[in-house]
């Protein structure tokens, strides 16, 4: 797999033909197709059909925003490390108004927001409580939500209920149950509620998923899926002193201790742990690309590394999930560990034809397409841009002198998705948020799927516990 943030992503995988000779690989490329007489000039055309169409297909995210529009008014709740990074992102979007703030990190948190936003040229009123902000700032159009998880289901419905539009953010909640009024109170209401798994707006995912597994078939059956998000040691989250909590506003809204509140995912009922921390994201996208929720799941885990005085939930998972998908039965393998970052994070679907590896990130495992050696050619798929041309995956360099083994696999060629975005992480699916608000868009990770990953999600430190393989039916995954 390259791991290459070098690559040109206009122009695809390296140097054009002018003036160089033609390699392995330019014969190779001509050669699934034509007769070898006419291939310099076959292969010269080619190239310069696929530079231009990988120019054009990684010109997807590039429209420049509408700045006509209509005028939202939005409160941000929750202005901690991912409400920051919410409202660098919803900076950039044209048409907000920033009204309001509300946290009860009063001292820290709220008032950085609050001045952030001064800068930018808004009055944003700061709140402690986010019911004194519904009561008092009747003009606002949509909350945007970043408070830990078990905070969201009483935000989210509090703020529906108050005749608002909602983005949450992810997971969804940390119980069934309080996924479950989010969903009820968003119909009830007749209000949007996007979940705030980004993923489901990502440019290169939506690519991925509507052009090269459902157009182009690329990976033929998915049989095998795995996934990964794996971090390096972190020490625990602090705080400046002089900006602590009063204990008693602690107390009131949920949380024992400044240190807890600070590190609320690691402890049980407040957050889920990594597992759906960072699962989440990922495994929700395991749903998506197989168009199915899981039958099955089992999983291993446990608090092997971390303090447990400090640390509730587990640090390290592995869990397997079972699909019955369209075209047959699929295993998922997911892992999350807090030990050793090796190789970060990114899916991988394994087809009979083909494998994807897709991940957020821009600098590694973005996205490459590798062509089973038996799959029939990809050459229409690269000639409309959707793929780059292949670059080969040599096993042994020719300057080596090692031997291989005639009964080795021979590597499959590596395509890249040639879609790059150039946006902060979060803005498209906070786009498509606003979008949705101004009539003009459909959500893309509306209330029902964020609860069907919820469900699918949650299981797994319920299977830890149980030390079973647990089954899931299908009507768990609707409300
Ligand atoms: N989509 C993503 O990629 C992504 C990334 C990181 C975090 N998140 C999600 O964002 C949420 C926040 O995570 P974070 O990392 O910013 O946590 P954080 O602890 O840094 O921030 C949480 C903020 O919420 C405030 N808060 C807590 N309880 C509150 C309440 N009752 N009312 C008002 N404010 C309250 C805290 O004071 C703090 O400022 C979580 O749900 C997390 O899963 C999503």
């Amino acid at each position: 797999m390259a791991n290459d943030d070098q690559k040109d992503p206009e122009g695809g995988t390296g140097p054009g033909l002018g003036g160089k000779k033609l390699d392995r690989r330019d014969m190779l490329l001509g050669l699934s197709t034509v007769p070898a007489l006419g291939l310099f000039g076959y292969a010269w055309n080619k190239q310069r059909g696929y530079d231009q169409a990988q120019k054009e297909a990684a010109r997807v995210d590039e429209t420049p925003p509408d700045t006509d529009v209509p005028e939202v008014n939005v409160a941000l709740l929750g202005t901690g490390a991912q409400g920051q990074v919410l409202l660098d992102s919803m900076l950039r979007i044209p048409g907000l108004r920033f009204r309001a703030v509300c946290d009860i990190w009063e001292e820290y948190n709220q008032k950085r927001a609050v001045r952030i936003l001064k800068k930018f040229g808004f009055e944003a009123n700061g709140y402690i409580d986010y019911r004194e902000m519904l009561d008092k700032e009747k003009d606002i159009d949509a909350v945007v939500i970043a408070t830990p998880d078990f905070w969201h289901a009483p935000h989210t419905v509090g703020c529906l209920e108050a005749g608002k539009h909602v983005y949450c953010e992810k997971e969804m909640s940390n119980t069934l149950e309080g996924a479950r009024t989010m969903v009820l109170a968003a119909r009830k209401a007749g209000k949007l509620l996007q979940i705030g798994h980004q993923r489901r707006s990502h440019p290169r995912y939506l690519h991925a998923y509507g052009k090269l597994l459902q157009e182009a078939e690329l990976l033929g059956r998915i049989v095998t899926v795995n996934g990964q998000w794996n971090r390096s040691v972190s020490p625990d989250l602090g705080w400046p002193e002089r900006y602590a909590i009063p204990a008693a506003r602690l107390k009131e809204y949920g949380f024992e201790s400044m240190a807890q509140f600070r590190n609320w995912r690691w402890y049980k009922g407040l957050g889920g742990g990594p597992i759906v921390d960072l699962g989440s994201h990922q495994i929700d996208i395991f749903n998506w690309f197989l168009g199915a929720n899981p039958s099955h799941v089992i999983a291993s885990g446990g608090l092997d590394y971390h303090d447990p005085a400090t640390h509730e939930w587990y640090d390290t998972v592995m869990a397997i999930y079972e699909f019955q998908t369209a075209k047959g039965t699929a295993r998922a393998y997911y892992q999350t560990q807090t030990t050793n970052g090796s190789l970060g994070y990114f899916e991988n679907f394994m087809g009979d034809q083909g494998t994807l590896v897709i991940s957020e990130s821009e600098a590694a495992n973005s996205g490459y397409v590798y062509r089973d050696p038996n799959a029939p050619a990809w050459d229409e798929w690269v000639q409309r841009g959707y793929i780059t041309r292949p670059e080969l995956q040599e096993t042994v360099r020719e300057d080596e002198e090692a031997m291989l083994d005639v009964r080795e696999s021979v590597s499959p060629d590596e395509h890249t998705i040639p879609v790059v975005l150039r946006d902060p992480y979060h803005q498209p699916h906070l786009q498509n948020f606003f979008d949705a608000v101004r009539g003009t868009a459909t959500l893309n990770c509306p209330a029902e799927i964020g609860y069907e990953t919820a469900v699918t999600v949650l299981k797994v430190n319920e299977a830890i516990d149980a030390n079973e393989r647990l089954s899931f039916q299908p009507d768990e995954f609707e409300v």
